[in-house]
């Protein structure tokens, strides 16, 4: 994810600007660059790829210390990595910026700047706010920053300088962290504390809306209407390690908290006026009207969020979709062929038997849709259509913010797919689309709300030899993913059925005290599951129920009742998913396991 920093002081600035930048690798990025300022100037310097080929470039190119600027690592999102597309980014006469997030309404900016005569030298959204900020510059920073401020939608972080204000840093932010930190007449701007951990443990935190002057000696706070602002200054208690987890005790929780970010990345950049847009990875509406059936195919939570897919894909567009676990796909002969579509959903995009599915379905003369978080990785690069999601590196072996993000794209494919097949109208694509867009806000909310009951729900479940998760349709595959995650990290065995099928054999197996969790967020299906819930519950289990916050549950019914806000009903998995995602985490911190770093498994599995 791109990592912002700034410097103003009496050091050589170039130099810290990179130093702090290297202490945001952790982030993941694909190019680097940054600005200074020296005699009146502002210099430029960028490079595709490690922050060792800036520095070499800045060494090739003489490049000045320079004694104010700003620096930026960046993981695209708009436009391929590439010294072009990298920060910072000049917006004109005035103003070079970095920036953080996403400007979600970019593309209806870019067409009225291009309106005004103002020409674009890159794919990004950062280049949109850079000539926004430029074109609304009369002079005055806070009213230029507060006119853009009112025109852009999205969440975001801005380092700016301004060429007439030599040697001062801006910075604002909305929904995208940024701290300012201060030693002695040093000031430093950075989106996470590491950053600037090695100059100084001081720091502010930039809310919502505020803007932030840095100058060597001074720095001020204000709102976007210039009013002062007294803020509180904070001190890091953390190590290098802490820090990089955010401040975070694991690398899950924080992952888990980043999935609102995640999400909004992921989606904002492909809604263009209302409509879900995945032109950018070759997907048109023109070839998405001849798919006849689709097969998803991929391993462990990328299977699951596959099955997410299958129910809205099949649910809205009325195509026929297969989820395929990779390691069987590539061994049964599968039924695919040409008019066929495959969808390959990876994290790692390395995957061994994912990758190989790719390429048994390219042979059959299958096209290939990659879903997929790592750049440049195998499966990026073999698929014939494909759609990154934007998590950022996910370092926790637990997925979470990855699932999430995989989850969100296939929403947005069956929106696309429903409306290309005409199953759809463009008001209800619109509708859904917006539903889609403001889940991230909402998941924010649900992270907060059940945190503390979640880790209630896990002291009860902490003992339990085994336990069950149950659902019905999408509440069935979103079970799926809570079991797995219960079970991958704290080693409580756990299963997963469709609550309908749990007479069929299972339900042999409730004891007294056994713990399940049912999950009811579907208003069809809330009756029967609850009627499935009250059979174990007769047989002596314990339940623990996650369910819409509008539906009535008698008192009798469950041990336990965790409720999140009723959204658009498809969608309700990306909010039941977090307090899944809680129990699992607490669970295993409470049972004192190596959260992250779960025994016997590996973040990428490369072998079959
Ligand atoms: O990198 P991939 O998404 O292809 O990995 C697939 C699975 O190994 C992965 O989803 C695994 O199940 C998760 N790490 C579990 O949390």
């Amino acid at each position: 994810m791109c990592g912002i920093v700034g410097y103003v002081g009496k050091n050589d600035c170039s130099e810290v600007l990179v130093s702090a930048l290297s202490r945001l690798e952790y982030r993941g990025y694909d190019s680097a660059g940054i600005a200074v300022f020296e005699n009146g100037n502002i210099n430029v310097i960028k490079a595709e790829g490690r922050l060792k080929n800036l520095e070499n470039k800045m060494e090739n190119e003489n490049f000045p210390k320079g004694s104010a600027g700003i620096g930026h690592t960046r993981w695209a999102t708009h436009g391929k990595p590439s010294d072009i597309n990298s920060h910072p980014h000049i917006g004109g006469e005035y103003v070079t910026l970095v920036h953080n997030g996403i400007i979600e309404n970019y593309r209806e900016l870019k067409e009225k700047l291009e309106a005004q005569g103002r020409e674009f030298y890159s794919e990004t959204d950062t280049e949109v706010v850079a000539k926004l900020l430029d074109f609304n510059y009369e002079g005055d920073p806070i009213k230029a920053i507060e006119k853009t401020l009112a025109e852009v939608t999205g969440s975001f972080a801005l380092g700016i300088l301004f060429k007439d204000i030599p040697n001062v840093i801006y910075a604002v932010r909305r929904g995208s962290p940024l701290i300012v930190g201060v030693k002695d007449e040093e000031g430093f701007i950075a989106s996470d504390v590491p950053a600037i951990i090695k100059y100084t443990k001081d720091y502010y935190l930039l809310e919502h809306d505020e803007i932030a002057k840095i100058a060597e000696g001074s720095i001020t706070f204000t709102d976007l209407k210039g009013n002062p602002i007294d803020k509180e200054l904070k001190t890091a208690d953390w190590d290098m390690d802490a820090a990089e987890k955010g401040g975070y005790e694991h690398y899950m929780l924080k992952e888990i908290n980043e999935q609102p970010d995640a999400v909004r990345k992921t989606v904002a950049p492909r809604v263009f006026h209302g409509m879900p847009s995945l032109e950018e990875c070759s997907i048109t509406l023109e070839n998405l009207k001849d798919i006849k059936q689709v097969f998803i195919v991929a391993c462990g939570t990328a299977m699951h969020a596959g099955m997410v897919g299958k129910y809205a894909i099949e649910k809205l567009a009325r195509v026929p979709v297969n989820v395929d676990i990779a390691s069987e796909f590539r061994y049964r002969s599968p039924l695919v062929g040409e008019g066929d579509l495959v969808i390959i959903i990876s994290q790692s995009g390395e995957t061994a038997d994912s990758l190989e599915a790719l390429r048994v379905s390219k042979a059959l003369g299958a096209k290939v849709m990659g879903v997929v978080n790592a750049k440049g990785s195998s499966i990026a690069r073999e698929s014939d259509m494909l759609v990154y999601t934007h998590a950022g590196p996910e370092i926790a072996v637990a997925s979470t913010k990855a699932y999430m993000v995989q989850i969100a794209v296939m929403y947005m494919l069956s929106f696309e797919l429903a409306f290309a097949k005409g199953r759809i109208d463009e008001g209800e694509c619109k509708r859904l689309t917006a539903e889609l867009m403001a889940m991230p806000e909402r998941i924010a909310e649900i992270i907060k709300s059940t945190d503390e009951i979640s880790h209630e729900a896990a002291k009860c479940l902490i003992d339990a030899e085994s336990l069950l998760y149950i659902g019905r349709g999408f509440d069935y595959a979103l079970s799926m993913e809570g079991s797995l995650k219960l079970k991958e990290i704290s080693y409580i065995h756990s299963e997963c059925y469709a609550a309908g099928e749990l007479k069929h054999g299972t339900i042999s197996l409730i004891t007294d005290g056994m713990p399940v969790i049912a999950v009811a967020t579907q208003s069809d299906l809330f009756d029967k599951t609850i009627s499935n819930i009250k059979e174990v519950k007769a047989r002596g289990a314990k339940v623990l129920l996650i369910c819409g916050d509008g539906f009535e549950v008698g008192e009798d019914v469950a041990d336990m009742v965790i409720r999140v806000p009723m959204y658009e009903e498809m969608l309700m998995p990306m909010a039941a998913i977090v307090p899944l995602q809680l129990v699992a985490y607490y669970s295993s911190v409470l049972r004192g396991n190596d959260v992250d770093k779960p025994r016997n498994l590996a973040k990428s599995v490369t072998v079959e």
